[in-house]
């Protein structure tokens, strides 16, 4: 099982060559993505972030540019998949 679901992007850039800001609104595990991105030799950075909330989104980036200089990719993973009845 992955740490968290979406942590294979962040593992597939860092091979890539990637520095990678791993966001979530649940920040459980993020951490150990960022250790595992810095394993591949990429560096990484966690930051908590509720993509709703703009002045949450302005933090992030100035985040990433401040550690990493830039911001090149951005990744829009965030949100739910909700599945429910047609019928309910
Ligand atoms: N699973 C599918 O079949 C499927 C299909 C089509 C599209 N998608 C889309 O792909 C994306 C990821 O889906 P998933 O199935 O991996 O979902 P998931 O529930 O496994 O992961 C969603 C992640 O988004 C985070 N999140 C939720 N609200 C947030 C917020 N306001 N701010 C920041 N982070 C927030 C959650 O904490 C979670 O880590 C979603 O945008 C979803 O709509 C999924």
């Amino acid at each position: 099982m992955p740490v968290r679901n979406w942590s294979g992007i962040a593992f597939e850039l860092a091979k890539e060559g990637a520095n990678v800001v791993v966001s979530d609104i649940d920040m459980s595990g993020c951490e150990t993505v960022v250790k595992e991105i810095e394993s591949l030799g990429a560096k990484g950075l966690a930051v908590k972030c509720d993509v709703s909330k703009k002045i949450e989104v302005d933090q992030m980036v100035k985040a990433a540019v401040d550690k990493f200089g830039s911001l090149d990719i951005l990744v829009n993973n965030a949100g739910v998949y909700p599945l429910s009845r047609f019928w309910s």
